[in-house]
């Protein structure tokens, strides 16, 4: 299916009163738009490609800033309007900069029960940031309260950038996972 091409969008924010930060990044590089281009190949319509196209460009922007948008939008030759839709609708595309590594605590019922409210305060004294304040000032931490992570038996459960830690977090652990990222063990947020 045919889409006219995305309208050249003003500056104008998203919703009264909210404008995304901007990215260093403005365009997506030759590689990304050839990975871009070969998983549209694989739909009949280009908007069946708006979810991976977005996954990249937050890897490639470092997360899902309007330019970020844009660029999917031109990639796909979709209308930058269902592009912003879509990313505005999932929480998981960051619309804010996030640290190096993004801790994302459950707080739903069954992390709940099992201690996921006091998990979190632990997560933000150590990470020195509340949920949703942008990175720490050194950049390593950003810290997200989150919905299910289905690991629902094993909670209360974590999620470093795109890794889930489906067991049990006490405070030996979470420190545990804390150091190994600050030794550079784990997969960077933007990597
Ligand atoms: S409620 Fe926390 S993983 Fe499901």
């Amino acid at each position: 299916m045919n889409h006219p091409m995305p309208p050249e969008t003003s500056e104008a924010p998203l919703a009264p009163g909210q404008r995304l930060p901007r990215s260093e990044r403005k365009e997506f590089s030759a590689e990304a738009l050839q990975e871009i281009a070969a998983i549209a190949a694989k739909y009949p319509d280009k908007l069946a490609a708006t979810l991976p196209a977005l996954h990249i460009a937050q890897r490639e922007f470092g997360f899902t800033s309007l330019d970020a948008m844009k660029a999917v939008a031109k990639a796909l030759s979709i209308p930058e309007g269902h592009v912003f839709g879509v990313a505005s609708f999932y929480t998981m595309y960051q619309k804010q900069p996030v640290g190096k590594y993004h801790l994302q605590v459950c707080t739903n019922i069954s992390c709940a029960l099992s201690g996921g409210a006091q998990l979190l305060e632990k997560v933000c004294q150590r990470a020195g940031v509340q949920p949703g304040e942008g990175p720490s000032k050194d950049g390593l931490w950003s810290v997200e309260e989150v919905e299910c992570l289905a690991a629902c038996g094993s909670g209360p459960c974590l999620q470093v950038n795109h890794d889930i830690y489906d067991e049990y977090v006490d405070e030996r652990k979470l420190d545990e996972i804390m150091q190994a990222c600050k030794r550079g063990e784990y997969r960077e947020w933007a990597k």
